[in-house]
């Protein structure tokens, strides 16, 4: 399997692409049809907003290993605007878009592992990991 596969988002058809992507590796990875589905919709959220806030930016997926377990690592990142109050993004109904506000703590949920770094004018970087049981 690939180290490491990125796939730069600048359209919707890009967000269906990175989906796609985790998808395959997921399932090669041996994830169950259950994860699969939770890896792929953390990584459609993450993809929409950088091209919905952001404009464009990637997502890198890369199978991790720890001491005792294995898994899949994504990371979301882009030179947008960046976020001013993480806190803020991370409670649910939160939106600037008049979305759901559902996306963010909602992969937070779909997965294991979840990271936030961004500052404002310089850009965001979400991880997330999932661990194969
Ligand atoms: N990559 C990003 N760059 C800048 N701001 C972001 C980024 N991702 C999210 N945000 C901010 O965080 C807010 C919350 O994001 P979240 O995905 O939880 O909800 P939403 O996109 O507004 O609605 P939903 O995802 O439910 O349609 C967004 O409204 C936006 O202001
Ligand atoms: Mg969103």
């Amino acid at each position: 399997m690939a180290a490491q596969t990125c796939v730069d988002v600048r359209n919707e058809w890009d967000i269906v692409s990175a989906r796609q992507l985790g998808r395959d590796l997921s399932k090669e990875l041996g994830f169950s049809s259950v994860d699969q589905a939770r890896i792929t919709t953390a990584i459609s959220e993450l993809a929409r907003n950088i091209y919905l806030y952001a404009g464009k930016g990637k997502v890198c997926i890369e199978p991790v290993k720890d001491v005792n377990r294995s898994g899949l690592q994504i990371i979301a990142s882009d030179t947008g605007p960046g976020i001013q109050d993480i806190r803020k993004v991370m409670q649910d109904g939160f939106t600037t878009s008049g979305g759901l506000g559902a996306g963010l703590p909602g992969v937070k949920r779909l997965m294991d592992e979840f990271s936030i770094n961004s500052s404002v004018d310089i850009g965001t970087e979400i991880l997330i990991t999932k661990w194969l049981r």
